[in-house]
């Protein structure tokens, strides 16, 4: 029987599989780190520690900005990407979740999956010898919130104490931000159709402090710092997309709800997004926007991330 062991060496191994993984302190110490390789990626400062190291991406749905800011960032930290989707390997063929994690991770020394069902990125964590990053799943996204948080720190400074008002469908990110909120020490406002509600076993948040709930989403945005949404139909809820049309019609994130926000509210969305349903054109693309950098921001939080991961703290 070959007993598992652990390729990271003096590093215990850890997961990242839902925001409240790290703590606040842990946080505190990444989104430094993010800020300081981003300074470096900014003036073409070379920075390649894991220049032996070898992240595997499985993509079980698709993915533009998490497939080119997991590779981008590998490469550029001197590491290898392997790319996987279950139509170009045996994952889509059946083979067992255990099995894939077991083989996968002998190979490389970091994966990250975007899959369905968390219990299935939990069900390869649990065989893997080597760290797992969720890249995505039905319901958590935590990438996707280090990033947004990094977004706001850098635009406005602590999210401490502030209010995120999120507009929409009670989905993967809105159970992130409640996670983050806790977490974090932010309150959540949240205003999503009758039926689309966050469930509040699935976000895992037993802190009702953090969390405030509206019907109307005109009054989760009032005073709020940062106001943010998401697509009205998650990758895998297709079938449901007609009946989400018409549940989320009152959702659409429109100039009166920034209106009443703080005057200098931002907004974020996690990309894609599709103007003219949850947000107005001139919401994403006016002057409170900050897609775009909480886009780019994606590469440089998971960059900290890996770095964390696999060499520990720096210094
Ligand atoms: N926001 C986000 O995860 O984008 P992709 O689906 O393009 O990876
Ligand atoms: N909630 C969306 C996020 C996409 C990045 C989805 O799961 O499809």
């Amino acid at each position: 029987m070959n007993t598992p062991t652990i390729k990271t060496g003096q590093v215990p191994m850890r997961h990242y599989l839902q925001f409240k993984d790290l703590s606040a302190e842990e946080y505190d110490y990444l989104l430094g780190r993010a800020t300081l390789i981003k300074k470096r990626f900014k003036n073409y400062e070379k920075y390649t520690p894991l220049y032996d190291r070898t992240l595997a991406m499985i993509f079980e749905k698709a993915s533009t900005r998490t497939r080119v800011s997991f590779e981008a960032g590998m490469y550029q930290m001197g590491g290898s990407v392997v790319n996987l989707t279950s139509g170009d390997s045996q994952l889509g063929r059946a083979e067992p979740i255990e099995d894939s994690a077991r083989v996968i991770s002998r190979m490389v020394d970091v994966v990250m999956i975007r899959t369905f069902e968390h219990t299935k990125i939990e069900a390869f964590a649990a065989h893997s010898r080597v760290p797992v990053i969720n890249g995505l799943t039905n319901e958590y996204h935590p990438c996707q919130i280090l990033a947004d948080v990094f977004t706001y720190i850098e635009h406005r400074g602590s999210i401490r104490g502030k209010v995120v008002a999120w507009v929409g469908d009670g989905n993967n990110m809105a159970n992130t931000w409640l996670q983050a909120a806790d977490v974090l020490g932010f309150t959540l406002h949240v205003s999503t159709p009758s039926g689309y509600e966050i469930d509040a076993k699935v976000a895992g948040v037993s802190n009702q402090a953090c969390v405030k709930v509206f019907d109307n989403p005109m009054d989760a945005c009032r005073g709020a710092h940062l106001v943010t949404t998401d697509v009205w139909t998650s990758m895998g809820y297709e079938a449901e997309n007609e009946a989400r049309q018409k549940a989320f019609a009152d959702w659409r994130v429109d100039r009166d709800m920034l209106a009443v926000a703080q005057p200098d509210v931002l907004f974020m969305h996690c990309l894609p997004a599709h103007r003219g349903e949850e947000v107005d054109a001139d919401v994403i693309d006016g002057p409170h926007s900050v897609v775009w950098d909480e886009a780019e921001n994606r590469m440089h939080v998971q960059k900290a991330l890996m770095e964390y991961l696999l060499l520990g703290r720096i210094g």
